[in-house]
């Protein structure tokens, strides 16, 4: 375990504790391809839309950014809306802009470091329209609104994240049919990864054109597929998982050929094109981890690679689950990616537990900040720990019946009431930074 002192640093690469949101999850009435897509009430489980949501833009964002630094927290993690920022292509809309620096500005005059996600799931309609992540114009689209963040509000970014989630939106948008734009064909998972790492990539070069200070990362989901028995066709179907969720991406981002050419297994396809610049195309690496996944063979699980899921599903809620609560894959996962990566500083960008009673968060929030500081103790360069979420939010596909918050908010009401894990939260950071 690290002691107290190591894993707070000076002033200058202060370890980060905050937590983390999206514009589209707490900002109300976003009018992007998510808005479009929820007005099918079968496209949430609760047939509810983010609507008004927590009302961060109509001017609630101020008062629980103050929240969050009261409780303690010395950064936030959250999104910024493309569709607001960019309504018709190559039309920026300076007073969503505007709206967007009183926000970061609020934030730093609570003494918050903030880390920015520019794609965080949402698109505008218009590059809906034209194809989404499948449009060949989409990476060209994305590091024009790169640029122009940068240009316009990368004095108040600390830390830029391009793409939250890569395999985890092709995943569900492209492959399945439970994310916009829904295509449900396996040959969209391929293309829309590659185009949303085509995109990353672009966009990497954008931001550093615009302003070569910014700091740029890449979000990624990384849960752990473990084999559920010790067969081999259990292992194969796991190892199977990880590659195509895990290190495909990974693999594309570091290795020499800077693309993915190999299957775990006896077969071998090229997965992935050459992505001129992405090899390296990043200053750090955040790493979004909610638990693990236990995998059995299953020859009519063709759509997830062979692959059921069988762990105790703690972390369930009806058809959907965040995996097993398992802290020690966010360590081996820290580890796997300083590996992978030497010497990239890491962030765990998002880490919760859907919980509404807070029976679980308290636990949950121990365990894996200490497996955060075994992770740092076996040698990763982690600079910062994101919990998701500050506060309840609107879910995707979940509707409003997933509730990650540290802060419970009434949906009736509005009002915010801090769950007993946002003290736990606060009295570990002032323990860890050394003040109490
Ligand atoms: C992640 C998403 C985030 C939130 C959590 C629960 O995959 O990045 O927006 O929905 O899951």
């Amino acid at each position: 375990m690290r002691t107290k002192a190591t894993i707070e640093g000076s002033s200058h690469d202060a370890f980060l504790w905050g937590a983390a949101t999206s514009h589209h999850q707490v900002e109300d009435d976003e009018p992007s391809d998510w808005a479009d897509w929820t007005r099918d009430p079968s496209h949430t489980i609760d047939g509810s839309r983010a609507g008004r949501a927590c009302e961060w833009w109509s001017g609630r964002a101020e008062e629980d950014l103050t929240l969050a630094a009261r409780l303690g927290h010395t950064a936030h993690r959250l999104g910024l809306s493309w569709a607001r920022l960019e309504p018709e292509p190559g039309r920026f809309d300076e007073v969503a802009f505007d709206r967007y620096a009183r926000l970061l500005d609020h934030a730093h005059g609570e003494g918050l470091t903030i880390m920015a996600t520019l794609f965080h799931f949402t698109l505008p309609r218009w590059l809906a329209k034209e194809g989404a992540c499948l449009s060949p114009r989409f990476p060209e689209r994305f590091a024009r609104f790169c640029d122009r963040v940068a240009r316009r509000l990368g004095d108040r970014i600390d830390l830029v994240a391009t793409i939250n989630e890569p395999s985890v939106l092709a995943f569900m948008a492209y492959a399945g049919k439970r994310w916009p734009p829904g295509l449900g064909r396996i040959d969209a998972f391929f293309r829309a990864l590659a185009a949303i790492l085509r995109a990353h990539a672009a966009g990497y070069a954008a931001l550093l054109d615009a302003r070569p200070a910014s700091k740029v990362g890449l979000v990624l989901n990384a849960p752990r597929f473990d084999p559920a028995s010790g067969s081999r066709r259990d292992l194969l179907a796991a190892r199977l998982q990880d590659r195509f969720f895990n290190a495909i991406v990974l693999d594309a981002l570091t290795e020499k050929r800077g693309r993915v050419a190999e299957l775990a297994g006896p077969l071998r396809v090229s997965a992935l094109p050459k992505i001129p610049g992405l090899r390296g195309s990043f200053h750090w690496l955040g790493l979004n981890y909610y638990g693990r996944y236990r995998v059995r063979f299953d020859p009519r699980a063709a759509g997830t690679l062979f692959g059921a899921h069988v762990q105790e599903h703690n972390v369930r809620l009806e058809h959907v689950d965040w995996g097993e609560i398992h802290p020690d894959g966010l360590r081996d996962q820290l580890l796997r990616f300083a590996q992978a990566s030497p010497g990239t500083p890491l962030y765990v960008t998002e880490n919760g537990v859907m919980d509404p009673t807070d029976a679980r968060r308290v636990r949950y929030l121990e365990q894996h900040v200490a497996a955060v500081e075994e992770a740092m103790a076996g040698g990763a360069p982690v600079r910062g720990y994101f919990h998701w979420s500050l506060l309840d939010n609107f879910e995707w596909a979940e509707g409003w019946r997933a509730p990650f918050g540290l802060v419970a908010v009434d949906r009736e009401t509005g009002v915010r009431t801090p769950r007993p894990s946002a003290e736990r939260y606060r009295a570990l950071i002032e323990a860890k930074e050394g003040h109490t």
